[in-house]
């Protein structure tokens, strides 16, 4: 770690391609200028879930018009005009991870500006920190904090004890919610992602079919939903589902809903029993479901915790404001990439 103190204001180009969606974002200090995500979920949806290789080829078509689109929408002509370049390292798909690790180290190295190296999870965590131009400003950590980010790949809780010192206290043991979400949504061919969808169908449904809250008895922080799956699939195995109609999908979408809610807010008075911290931080896609963040507000609100999210929606699913936020606070420590040549990509990166 270098002590290079940041300047204020602070321009960082940041680039996040750990999964299937190629993102590069444009940010001055704490502020979004520009967060251009390029989906590629047209692509995967034919396979039912994200091809690694094919994520990496869609990466290395889209990074470089998403690098010029993020520039002309911070309103910059060059990277010359960054003081630092960030990158996602990890965790995150392998293939995917190393276009966007490539492309930093390269720019970094040509236009000879600092790196700073972001743990996607981190980017997460610290995304209701972004503020933008019309007026959304964020809000300020009062450390400790506690993070409850649930995701396609992740499910964690962690505690925050200053920028840059954070403790898991609760992960998942084998799936993310996210992942059951497009693995039941799979079951009843219903397309990908499935978050999305089931979310969708759960608003005309009750949750009426009784299946397991995942580990409800188990003491700890630590979350499963492939027992969760694995009930879904029992249940579903002798139902002629071309037979059922669409308010059978609704009722069970509801009830599986209802289930993954339950296991994470039971998780959630625990880990506020223990840590009665002031402000809960919430990130990942799975926030987007309506009804699971109300549970979660409604829980925290119990134990006088205030919830906070991302000023937009956007920013809870991936993207690279998020990590570009991260290294703006990061850069303030003055932690950059000692020797830009040796960095890699990190997919089972841990906090
Ligand atoms: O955070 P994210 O965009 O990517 C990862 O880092 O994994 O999360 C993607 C996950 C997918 O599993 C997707 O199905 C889920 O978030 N998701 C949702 C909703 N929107 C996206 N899950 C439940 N309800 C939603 N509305
Ligand atoms: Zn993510």
């Amino acid at each position: 770690m270098t002590m290079r103190k940041s300047k204020s204001p602070y321009l960082i180009l940041a680039i996040d391609t750990s999964c299937d969606e190629t993102s590069v974002a444009v940010t001055r200090d704490d502020w979004v200028l520009a967060n251009v995500v390029a989906s590629q979920v047209n692509f995967h949806r034919e396979y039912g879930g994200v091809v690694p290789n094919l994520a990496k080829r869609k990466h290395l078509e889209f990074i470089g018009p998403a690098i010029k689109e993020a520039l002309w929408r911070a309103h910059l002509k060059s990277i010359d005009q960054v003081d630092s370049l960030a990158v996602t390292v990890g965790p995150g798909l392998a293939p995917a991870l190393e276009v966007g690790v490539k492309t930093a180290k390269n720019l970094a190295l040509k236009y000879k500006k600092p790196l700073i190296t972001i743990n996607h999870m981190e980017g997460h965590l610290l995304s209701s920190l972004a503020k933008n131009s019309q007026g959304n400003r964020g809000v300020k950590f009062q450390f400790p904090v506690l993070g409850l980010l649930v995701s396609g790949g992740h499910t964690q809780l962690v505690l925050a004890n200053g920028f840059g010192d954070y403790l898991i206290l609760g992960e998942t043991r084998d799936d993310a919610a996210g992942e059951a979400f497009d693995k039941v949504a799979k079951m009843l061919d219903l397309g990908y992602p499935g978050g999305p969808i089931l979310t969708e169908m759960a608003k005309k449904g009750k949750p009426k079919y009784d299946l397991p809250v995942p580990m409800e008895k188990k003491p700890g922080l630590d979350f499963s939903f492939s027992g969760l799956k694995t009930a879904c699939l029992y249940f579903l195995k002798d139902i002629d589902l071309s037979k059922k109609p669409r308010q059978f999908y609704y009722d069970f979408a509801a009830s599986f809903q209802y289930v993954v809610a339950q296991a994470l807010i039971i998780r959630l008075q625990r880990a506020l029993k223990k840590y009665p911290v002031k402000q809960l931080f919430l990130g990942g896609g799975v926030i987007n479901n309506v009804y699971i963040r109300q549970q979660i507000r409604k829980t925290a609100k119990e134990f006088k915790t205030e919830t906070h999210i991302p000023y937009t929606d956007k920013m809870l699913s991936d993207n690279a404001a998020m990590i570009s936020v991260a290294a703006y606070y990061q850069a303030k420590r003055g932690d950059f990439v000692k020797d830009i040549k040796s960095i890699d990509r990190l997919p089972g990166l841990c906090f």
